[in-house]
This record gives structure tokens, sequence and C-alpha cells, in this order.
């Protein structure tokens, strides 16, 4: 009897000691602060380190990405994403850093478009045309957060409910993202989106991206390869005009790596329109990197793996020194670019686009990933 007490109180103790250690685990992994609050709603900041000691920071208030703190080619590490030092600064900036963004991410014409016979109208945010889900888009939301436990590495799972019809919506939509943040330094973003009701979806993650560290100088000396064999040219409204243009012979070939600065001056009608690079390219989709981004100064390098049909590159061509980001940094003019992996552009109002219908049948699932190294 006692051999079994004891037997059994063994058994008690190792069960104990295997629930707290791994609970210590996801506890080492992800660590949460206060970062203040908006609409009632309580906003943190959410520390992830993977097994290497590099570190991921996100908070809740608009599914941000803060900081990506990631080693150079000599090991010396530095902040490479754009982001704010305080609530505050999300709740004043206008540029998205990090942003999820729903629920369309980039432009739809003169913020109207027609499912099922019915005409929505959107908010009017970037005249004549609405922008990244309007004005209180889902960057601009408090989503709810879970540390989730039990996973092998750093996982943060954001979650936003939107009502039916909010910013000219259809349909009660909830919007999930889970970022992980794996011992190879990849931060996979998987999405789940879920409606009640038919409705549209384009879900993009705004992080713009400075390999010699944010606030660094400029991003014209970064190496980038998209392997797209065509973009979407746009109108001066930045709409797409439906053509998908081939990239061969065009400053838009970057199916073998190109630096940023090397042709984005130069009297091509798009560049022109576009005041550099803002535009959508169209996926090849057959290798495992879709994008990917190379300083040659510090070695880091930015790989990009989606699933999506589209990505935008953007060169921060409106940023103009007016934002201050973490440690005092200050944003200047093309000074970070952007890979929003995506839907084309103005899908709803152009049928030869691949579908952005969301239906309550299916739900839509997608997955991307930067991935940081150094070479
Ligand atoms: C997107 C757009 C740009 C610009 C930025 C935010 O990438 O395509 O034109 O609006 O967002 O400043």
């Amino acid at each position: 009897m006692r051999k079994l007490n004891l037997f059994l109180g063994s058994v008690l103790v190792l069960f104990m000691f295997g629930i707290s250690s791994c609970g210590n685990k996801a506890k080492e992994m992800v660590t949460t602060e206060n970062f203040g609050s908006f609409d009632g709603k309580e906003v943190s900041l959410f520390t992830l380190t993977n097994a290497k000691g590099d570190v991921v920071k996100l908070t809740n208030y608009g599914a941000a990405i803060v900081e990506v703190n990631v080693p150079d080619r000599n090991g010396d590490k530095a902040n490479i994403t754009f982001g704010y030092e305080t609530l505050d600064g999300y709740l004043a900036g206008d540029a998205y850093f990090g942003k999820v963004v729903g629920q369309y991410a980039n432009r739809i014409a003169k913020g109207k478009f027609t499912l099922d016979e019915v005409e929505y109208t959107l908010a009017l945010n970037n005249f004549p045309n609405s922008l990244h889900g309007g004005p209180a888009g889902w960057h601009s939301r408090v989503w709810t957060a879970e540390v989730l436990k039990g996973t092998d590495f750093p996982a943060v799972k954001f979650t936003y409910n939107k009502p039916d019809m909010e910013e000219g919506y259809p349909g009660n939509v909830v919007a999930e993202v889970v970022y992980n943040w794996t011992d190879d330094n990849e931060l996979i973003m998987d999405y789940k989106v879920t409606t009640d009701r038919r409705s549209v979806i384009n879900i993009t993650n705004h992080a713009y991206f400075n390999l010699h560290g944010s606030g660094n100088g400029d991003i014209l000396d970064h190496e980038v390869l998209i392997r797209a064999s065509a973009f979407t040219p746009v109108d001066p409204t930045l709409i797409p005009t439906g053509e998908l243009r081939p990239v061969e012979g065009t400053p838009f070939d970057f199916r073998t790596p190109h630096l940023i600065g090397e042709r984005i001056g130069e009297e091509y009608d798009q560049l022109i329109l576009g005041r550099g690079y803002d535009h959508n390219f169209v996926l090849d989709n057959v290798e495992e990197v879709d994008a990917e981004v190379y300083d040659p100064s510090t070695g880091r390098v930015l790989q990009v793996i989606t699933d999506q049909p589209g990505v935008q590159l953007y060169t921060g061509n409106f940023l103009d020194g007016t934002q201050t980001g973490r440690g005092g940094k200050v944003y200047q003019y093309r000074s970070g670019l952007c890979l929003e992996t995506q839907h084309f552009p103005d899908s709803p109002n152009q049928a030869s686009f691949p579908s952005v219908i969301l239906t309550p049948e299916e739900p839509f699932l997608s997955s991307t990933t930067y991935k940081f190294g150094v070479r």
C-alpha cells in the first residue's frame, strides 16, 4: 500500500512538474507589458524571444509588428522595422507601420463595389478612392490578444470581431492572425477570416523594412528580387487599369536582383504615376520564396513567402520625415520599403482579377512568412 502511495505520489509530482515547466516555457518565450488603453480596451506590448535570443515585439493595437531585432553578418543586432515608442504614436500615426490591414487592403476605386447586385459605399480616405479598409479599418482597432501555450515557438494570436457594415463592409466578420516567431527567424503570419454574410476580403501586413536598421538612411541601396513576370499598371489615382503588363524590359523587372535606386528615377510612365514603386506585382508563385531583399552593407536578407497572388512593392514615397519612431528615429523619404502580400487592388471591381469574395461556407485562410537571415 505504502509503495502504491509512493508511486502515485511520484506520478502526481511528475505530472505537476510537467504542467508547470510547460507553462514556464511559454511564459519565457513571450512577455506581456501594458502599452496603454484605447476605446476602453487594454493595449499590450508583447515581446517574443526565440531560442536564438532574437526578439520580435507586437501590439494588439492594429495587430501590429512593433520591432524585429535581428543580427547583421557580424552578429550586431538592430531593429529593422518601423514602429512607434508609445501607443500615442500609433494613435497619431497614419502610415500603417507593421499593421494588419483589412477588410480590404489597398484601394477600391471611388469607394464603391457591387456584390450580388447590391452596391456598397465606403469612405473615401485616399481621394477619390478608399484605401486600406477605410479610416477606421482593422489597423485602427484594438484586437483581442492570446499568448498561445504549448507551442514550439513564441506565438501570439490576435482576433478582431468586425460588426456587420462597419466601414461599409457587409458581414459579421471574425479576423484572426497568429504570429509565430520560429528559431530560424521566420515570422510566420497565419490568417483566418470568417463571415456570416457574403463579403469581400483582402488582408495584408504593412510592415516597413530598412535592413540597415530602421531610421538609418534610405532603402535605395537595397537589392530586391520579386518573382513576378507581370505587374498591374495604375491610373493617376493608383487604381489598376486592368492590364497585366509583362515586366520584361521595364524597370519593374525584379526577376533578377536590382537595387531599388537603380531605375526608380527613370522616366517610365508607371514610376512617374506611382512617385516611385507603389505597385502590385503578379506573383509567379512557382518557387518557395516569392521576394527577397538584401542589404549588401550589413548582409541582412529578408525573404517573403506567401500563398497570395500579389505583392505591393511600396518604396516609402509618402514618407517625409514627419514621423518619429522607436528610439527617436525619424523616418525620412524612402527610408523604408513594404512588401505587402495581397490580392490585387480594386479586385471587387475588376472581374478579370482573382476573386476576393468571402462566403459563410468557406473561411479565408492564408499564410505569409517574413524570414530574416544574413549573407
Ligand atoms: C500603401 C499604398 C501607398 C500608401 C501607403 C501608406 O502601400 O499603396 O500608396 O498609401 O500604403 O502610406
